[in-house]
């Protein structure tokens, strides 16, 4: 007889559903795909048959899926285990297939054409005959969109000439990944397939702008330096407004490693493991940037707290400088650090 789990005894109803959800979709076969000919060729052919892929882009990987398909945006849910129906980023390889799915009018014009593609997410009006599964969405009028620079996210979604549903492709609640180890590690057996293109340089997810007529709102800060939105604009970007709240990174608890982790830390305990940044944390175990460069810290974050989360230590972390991308990584630190709660995305 198979012994009754009993971790479930522990969790809410919602959650032990879409554990089962999770278990019901496990057991398949992942395979690793190099990103050239016919890896790609074997990842557009899982697409169409409503399957996951996990792909690289610029910030952190992708777990993709059709976006017309409902059935395949529901198994990206089921296979994150998130627990709600949480709005998915659609992916598209330029401004006029963008167009196509959303209402794009104003600063979200200017803000497309100076930084797409790159790390920037628009949530704007959805057009009612996008075709996009209303689950991408999560019902909601509204669609996050993004033109994605990565080579092979680009040859993805040219050669599947669709849009992709795509969040980061880690379990719920999870560090994002920024390698295809990171992405096997989270949802090996979970996931058709994982196409293998190396690190992600910018290493943390887009900056999410809420496009509310004139008025641009910084839902989510990411791998865009807001101060460079702010230029583009001649504006400041505007807090989000409690409707617009509908984000799992909003959530307080998020990119959560497993151990404890405690911030602006200058002098770390013993049993402690030290994530520094900057010359002056010297003997961290791991370092951001020593150099000091937020940059570069940006880029190794998630890999630096997957591999501290691995040696089973509560993490403690140096000051990072509230400026560009610092704020981002701040953001990241203080949903690491925050007590867990079982959500995310
Ligand atoms: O860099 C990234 O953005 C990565 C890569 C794969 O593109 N994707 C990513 O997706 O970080 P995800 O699902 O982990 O985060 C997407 C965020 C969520 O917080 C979600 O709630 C928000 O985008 N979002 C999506 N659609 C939205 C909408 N219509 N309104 C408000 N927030 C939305
Ligand atoms: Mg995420």
């Amino acid at each position: 007889m198979v012994a009754r789990d009993n971790r479930e005894a522990r969790l809410p109803l919602e959650l032990v559903k879409v554990r089962r959800s999770v278990i019901n979709v496990m057991y398949t076969k992942t395979d690793i795909l190099e990103a050239d000919g016919p890896g790609l060729a074997r990842a557009e052919e899982v697409l169409r048959g409503g399957g996951l892929v996990a792909f690289p882009t610029e910030t952190v990987y992708g777990l993709g899926a059709d976006a017309r398909n409902g059935e395949a945006v529901a198994r990206i849910y089921a296979a994150k285990g998130r627990p709600t129906f949480n709005p998915l980023i659609v992916h598209v390889l330029n401004q006029r297939d963008a167009a196509e799915l959303g209402v794009f009018e104003g600063p979200a014009m200017d803000l497309a054409a100076a930084f797409w593609p790159g790390p920037l997410t628009m949530v704007v009006p959805r057009r009612a005959e996008s075709g996009l599964a209303p689950l991408v969405s999560a019902g909601l009028p509204s669609v996050a969109l993004r033109v994605p620079s990565a080579p092979v996210a680009r040859d993805l979604l040219s050669s599947f000439a669709g849009p992709l549903a795509a969040p980061s492709a880690n379990p719920s609640g999870r560090i994002s990944p920024t390698s295809a180890a990171h992405v096997s590690a989270g949802l090996e057996g979970i996931v058709d397939a994982v196409i293998d293109g190396g690190t992600c340089p910018v290493g943390l997810e887009s900056t999410i702008l809420g496009i509310d007529g004139d008025v641009v709102r910084l839902l989510r800060p990411g791998g865009l330096a807001s101060e460079q939105i702010e230029q583009v604009l001649g504006t400041d970007l505007a807090p989000p407004n409690s409707a617009t709240i509908t984000a799992p990174g909003q959530l307080s608890s998020h990119y959560a490693p497993h151990a404890a982790v405690r911030l602006n830390v200058r002098s770390p305990r013993d049993d402690e493991v030290w994530l520094g940044f900057g010359p002056e944390a010297r003997g961290a175990t791991l370092n951001l940037s020593t150099k000091g460069d937020l940059v570069e810290a940006a880029a190794q974050l998630f890999q630096h707290l997957h591999e501290l989360d691995a040696l089973g230590a509560p993490i403690a972390v140096s000051p990072v400088p509230e400026t560009g991308l610092g704020r981002a990584i701040n953001d990241r630190l203080r949903r690491a650090a925050a007590p867990k709660v079982e959500t995310g995305s």
